[in-house]
């Protein structure tokens, strides 16, 4: 079994194909949750899955589970897998990767003619980015029983498309059970950080992931005349925004260890040149990896804001949209993919996560883990993301040989 490998061509190849699908013009990808493009990408991974021998199933939240049967059937799956979502302008590994290389690992054992006892899946989770909808993670946290389901389905898109009208346009809305017993959950990711490249590893072993709280904020002025309306009459909205994102940001300089604190979206209205404007939402995406601090922060952050409201007499309002706790995965698996990295002879480090994932949310119901492969720079969020074929390859050899020795392999 030890001397079972994945065909990295292979894996890179299926990779190249899937980021056809929402290229963008920078060379990165861009397919929104339950876009078209979303159901092409999931459309294309669900023909190689059955092509492989895999069982398809879709839950109610479009999470779609691939199954390679094992010899005792009743036993819980092993799973790995990830997403296929990506930002507006992604690259082409985040989140796919970690599909691919599920789909990879069964591919490989099919060559082998390796079973296993129990089970194996490849999931791909819903809307892991939070992109288009109000908040990310949401198939992977229906599944855990993280997430309410009916307010996951009623979660409108910026157009007040629901995820669950969405999930039945693209055919997606599927009849599988929501949750199952699961042996273990491993991911695999790009790192969407510098460390492995700098230091020459080939994978992390990741020990947990940051805790994260995300806020909507808006801030109320009155429209009124570019021209006729005094300076000092004004309740400028989108003014009072613009000091209250740069209060915020000077809140993540005041911790130590520092947060990342982030406003990625702003919204004005009526948004016209030559009116003030009356009203502005903005988001805030605040990370620490003490749950402590992620609460003083967010104190802190509403403060700034207050102080800027009242010395401009705006109202505000400012409602958390989501929040996760930081995690710690399972040492268990933790120490499997040390020992199976050394037994592969991958330079390896223990890492931890900046960035959250689907596995943060398994992590709540079975023994989940993470191994992550180095990216060029780290760029990741970005067109220009780019990791090697032999690193994305040396990452999936190690899923393979921890998802077997999970489940127990017979032939
Ligand atoms: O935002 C995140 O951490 C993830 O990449 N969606
Ligand atoms: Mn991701
Ligand atoms: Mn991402």
């Amino acid at each position: 079994m030890s001397e079972v490998r994945v065909d990295g061509a292979r894996l890179w190849d299926s990779l190249m194909v899937l980021a056809e699908i929402g290229a963008t013009p920078g060379g990165g990808s861009g397919r929104l949750a339950l876009t078209d493009l979303d159901r092409q990408a999931r459309d294309l991974f669900v023909g190689w899955c059955a092509a492989a021998g895999c069982h398809v199933r879709v839950d109610r939240m479009g999470n779609i589970f691939a199954r390679r049967n094992g010899t005792e059937p009743g036993l819980p799956p092993v799973m790995t897998g990830s997403h296929l979502d990506t930002q507006p302008l992604g690259g082409r590994f985040d989140g796919v990767y970690g599909v691919l290389a599920g789909l990879e690992v069964m591919h490989a054992l099919n060559d082998a003619g390796v079973a296993t006892r129990a089970p194996l899946d490849v999931v791909v989770w819903t809307d892991e980015e939070g992109a288009r909808f109000k908040a990310g993670f949401m198939g992977s946290g229906v599944f855990a029983g993280l997430q309410d389901l009916d307010a996951a389905l009623a979660n409108p898109d910026g157009e007040g498309r629901t995820m669950g009208a969405e999930l039945e346009r693209i055919g997606y809305a599927g009849d599988a059970p929501l949750g199952m017993p699961v042996a273990a959950f491993i991911e695999t990711h790009i790192e969407q950080g510098p460390l492995l490249e700098a230091e020459g590893k080939a994978v992390g072993v990741v020990l947990g992931a940051q805790g994260q709280r995300c806020f909507r904020v808006t801030v109320t002025g009155a429209e009124g005349h570019a021209g006729t309306l005094p300076m000092d009459h004004r309740r400028d909205a989108l003014l009072g925004a613009a000091r209250m994102i740069d209060a915020v940001n000077a809140v993540a300089f005041r911790h130590r260890p520092r947060p990342v604190i982030t406003v990625g979206r702003l919204d004005v209205r009526p948004n016209s040149p030559n009116t003030v404007p009356g009203q502005v939402v903005f988001t805030i995406d605040s990370r620490h990896p003490d749950d402590d601090t992620l609460v003083s922060v967010a104190a802190d952050m509403r403060s700034a804001c207050e102080a800027v409201a009242g010395a401009a007499g705006l109202d505000l309002a400012m409602e958390q949209t989501s929040e996760r706790g930081s995690v710690a995965f399972d040492a268990g698996l933790v120490a499997e993919l040390r020992a199976a990295a050394d037994k592969l002879g991958l330079a390896q480090r223990d890492i931890y996560s900046g960035a959250g994932h689907d596995a943060c949310n398994l992590a709540g119901i079975a023994p989940s883990a993470m191994i992550f492969v180095p990216c060029e720079g780290g760029i990741s969020h970005n067109e220009a993301e780019y990791a090697k074929p032999e690193d994305l390859a040396a990452g999936c050899d190690l899923l393979l040989q921890v998802m077997v020795a999970r489940a127990g392999a017979t032939g």
